[in-house]
């Protein structure tokens, strides 16, 4: 079976194309990075105008390298939710068209489902059920991956997410969009322990998040610096803020794996490209005799091959759409996923 995979929830245009004969997925990306950068974070209707463009040629682009063509095609799956309303209304218009011409069945995919299970397209996978950490520019949830199409979160963010608290602090000290990337090279080159930042939520029962707190701390802090170094400062600040995040982080999985008594440990979103984190939960798994699985960076951002293989894992359930109307779920909540 050959699946389509599209996704278009937020600033990458993405196609994918999951063989389940070879189990091999081929992939190509398009990021609008250029286009909002100039704005510090992404403008929704440049968003779709963008992936109005970038679409065709890409799934033209992707087929070819997988050496296939359309008719070879035996299923879609997009990316249906959650999102920006318009950049999604892309990707679900095209795909229930192609399926519709085509003659095949087509499935709405759930964006954070598809970053939990990018995490089977490496040899070395987990098994469900397992604990997952998805860490996204939009998205902060630990969720306990029962079977596919069932999972529970265990806790998300109250407001900020975490790659919304890495970008929001780099705009703050004068870096460039994306955040994340910019504030970990940074880190590197910074004081340990110069600044403590707070570790929110820590001490509060369950395991919800909250990261806008921390961005207001990090604002008062560096107000008041004076403009001596402001190099080193920044360094000091950069290092600071990632220590703060990767401690609550770690806290909260160990927290959250002893109240699952799971002993697999997923990292997956945008963030888990940050390598601080990734040691720190590798560490924290070898302390707990378990095992951690993080997917290469280009399935940890968003991309079309998880959706390609989410919409396979599905399609080959029988979960498929049931009509051609064109509906998207901006406000998806991954515990309402269905198998
Ligand atoms: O999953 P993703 O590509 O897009 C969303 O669905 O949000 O995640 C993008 C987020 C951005 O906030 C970016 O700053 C963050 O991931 N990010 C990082 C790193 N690389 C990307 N955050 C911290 N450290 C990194 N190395
Ligand atoms: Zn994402």
């Amino acid at each position: 079976m050959k699946i389509l995979g599209i996704e278009t929830s937020c600033d990458e245009t993405g196609v994918g194309v999951y063989d389940s004969d070879s189990k091999k997925v081929v992939h190509r990306l398009t990021s609008q990075i250029e286009i909002h950068k100039r704005y510090g974070g992404v403008v929704p209707e440049l968003a779709s105008r963008d992936h109005i463009k970038k679409l065709l040629p890409l799934v033209e682009e992707t087929l070819k390298n997988a050496n296939c063509g359309l008719d070879d095609i035996d299923g879609i799956g997009y990316t249906a939710g959650p999102g920006l309303m318009g950049a999604l209304l892309v990707g679900a218009s095209f795909a229930k068209s192609l399926a519709w011409s085509l003659h095949v069945p087509v499935i709405g995919i759930n964006h954070l489902e598809a970053h939990i299970l990018a995490a089977m397209l490496e040899k070395d996978k987990p098994s469900l059920p397992f604990l997952a950490l998805l860490v996204s520019g939009g998205h902060t949830l630990l969720v306990l991956a029962e079977k596919l199409g069932s999972y529970s979160v265990l806790g998300e963010t109250l407001d900020d997410a975490v790659g919304e608290c890495f970008d929001k602090t780099a705009k703050l000290i004068g870096l460039d969009y994306p955040g994340g990337p910019e504030i970990a090279k940074l880190a590197k080159s910074g004081k340990k322990d110069k600044f403590t930042f707070p570790r929110p939520m820590i001490n509060r029962k369950g395991l919800n998040f909250s990261f806008s707190g921390l961005k207001t701390h990090v604002r008062n802090v560096w107000n008041n610096l004076d403009d001596s170094d402001v190099e080193q400062n920044r360094a000091d600040v950069a290092r600071a803020l990632e220590d703060a995040i990767v401690d609550t982080l770690t806290i909260k999985c160990r927290r959250a794996l002893e109240s699952t008594q799971m002993s697999q440990l997923v990292l997956a979103g945008g963030v888990a490209a940050n390598k601080s984190l990734r040691d720190s939960l590798t560490t924290l798994m070898k302390k707990q005799n378990g095992s951690f699985y993080c997917p290469r960076g280009e399935f940890c951002t968003d991309n079309g091959a998880m959706v390609a293989y989410t919409g396979y894992c599905h399609i080959k359930n029988g979960h498929v759409d049931d009509d051609l109307s064109v509906n998207v779920y901006p406000k998806w909540h991954l515990s309402d996923v269905e198998a």
